[in-house]
């Protein structure tokens, strides 16, 4: 007589991996997606078409959004806090991930992301929903596929990006291509994203072949498409000029608007700078405060397009980003910052007036703007504060930085030669006209 069986067993393979290997796995993808995006926003100022930095701004959103999701899911799954502060045995995959930002161009960036390590976290989102238990693990499914549809989405415009970057620079075509097949290269060597057991043995490498050691551009580069300028309006230049009411107002605004590039790019490099200084959370608030500033570009952009301007007929600046090129980054933080709190007392007065004007989508703007621009103010004063903190500095001495950064700009307008003032005069004359024949 056969014995019965003292357990029941299943065929079922939900149990293929416990709750500690799931845990490895989504700390596996927060650290991939945390790299990912750090390193895009390093690289804003460098990108010149406009399109692709409020993509990049964007997309290090999402990853924010992404990432911060897999953290929580990691903790709820009782993993020891202090084990998500280290990369631990994926030490080796993330060192390649991170060996990207020191990309030799901006082809050669695009390329490296958008054809391998984005596809390579894409799969690896595949995958784990092939494997993983719908049942036990339900709620990393729910966010994982929204991450899985915008790494789709982010794989097409860094090939459509790389390709434009490409095409304007054949020059940087075979080492961009070659950086690329490096990265490839490493990262099968490394043993890929995936879902299997990371390597037991986490091999040092140097680094890349081809790599240029990133740095922060004291310059930022800009879409071609602008008309090219420091001082993007008169009034930036000459107290006399009048900010304007009525078209006026109307135009300035928009042109504000367009010019918030420079909030991009400064809250793509803040990010960057501090990311591995300040908490998590740091890096989750700036990318949001990046991405915010996109939208606000985006709006001015979308306006000046529809009242049937040509980008070659508006002055797009840089003179706030360069304001605080050279200095400590901190300084770039107290720009946002200060910028801000400086302007955020107008933009209730400005879209009511855009509302007496019948301008519903100028109204609409400014008071989604000044809704944004409060969260920041409070970004700003709070992580103003815990970086002098973390500095072993007076926490209130934010005021100080802010100040310094009013004087790192009047210093920098004060650079500005009759021929750029008589040069912004004459483009803002030129839309005034043409916006008053439109009207
Ligand atoms: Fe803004
Ligand atoms: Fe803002």
């Amino acid at each position: 007589m056969s014995q019965t069986p003292a357990f029941l067993s299943n065929a079922q393979s939900r149990a293929r991996w416990m709750r500690n290997d799931v845990a490895h796995l989504l700390k596996r993808f927060f650290f991939c997606e945390r790299s990912l995006l750090v390193t895009a926003a390093a690289w804003i100022p460098a990108v010149g078409p406009l399109e692709t930095k409020i993509g990049l701004a964007r997309f290090i959103w999402q990853g924010a959004e992404t990432a911060h999701a897999l953290r929580d899911r990691v903790f709820e799954l009782r993993f020891p806090n202090r084990i998500l502060e280290e990369q631990g045995t994926d030490h080796t995959l993330i060192a390649l991930f991170n060996s990207v930002k020191d990309s030799p161009s901006v082809p050669a960036f695009l390329l490296s992301i958008g054809k391998v390590l984005l596809p390579a976290l894409r799969d690896a989102y595949q995958e784990y929903f092939g494997a993983s238990d719908t049942i036990a693990d339900g709620p990393t499914h729910r966010f994982l596929a929204l991450a899985l549809s915008e790494k789709v989405e982010q794989i097409a415009a860094f090939e459509r990006w790389a390709d434009s970057a490409l095409s304007q620079n054949s020059e940087w075509r075979e080492d961009a291509l070659s950086w690329m097949r490096t990265v490839a290269d490493r990262l099968s060597d490394v043993g890929g994203v995936g879902v299997g057991p990371a390597p037991s043995v986490s091999t040092a490498w140097g680094a890349l072949p081809g790599a240029k050691t990133f740095v922060i551009p004291d310059r930022p580069a800009r879409d071609p498409r602008f008309w090219p300028c420091r001082f993007y309006w008169p009034d930036v230049v000459d107290p006399t000029y009048p900010y304007g009411e009525g078209l006026q107002l109307q135009i300035r605004s928009a042109i504000s608007h367009l010019n918030d590039v420079w909030a991009i790019e400064t809250g793509g490099v803040i990010l960057y700078s501090f990311a591995d200084v300040l908490p998590w959370e740091w890096i989750h608030n700036s990318a949001r405060w990046t991405y915010d500033e996109a939208r606000h570009c985006q709006m001015g952009y979308q306006r000046l397009m529809s009242w049937g301007f040509e980008p070659a007929e508006i002055p797009l600046g840089t003179y706030i980003y360069e304001s605080a090129s050279g200095e400590d980054p901190i300084y770039r933080l107290g720009m946002l910052y200060f910028f801000e709190t400086k302007n955020i007392r107008h933009k209730p007065a400005r879209a009511q007036l855009f509302h007496d004007y019948g301008d519903a989508v100028s109204e609409h703007d400014m008071d989604f703007d000044w809704a944004d621009e409060t969260i920041h103010a409070g970004y700003g004063r709070h992580w103003l504060k815990e970086l002098l903190v973390v500095r072993g500095q007076d926490p209130n001495a934010h005021e100080r930085v802010r100040e310094h950064c009013d004087k790192l700009v009047s210093d920098y307008v004060s650079t500005a030669t009759p021929e750029e003032v008589a040069g912004i005069k004459r483009i803002a004359g030129a839309i005034m006209t043409k916006a008053a024949r439109r009207s």
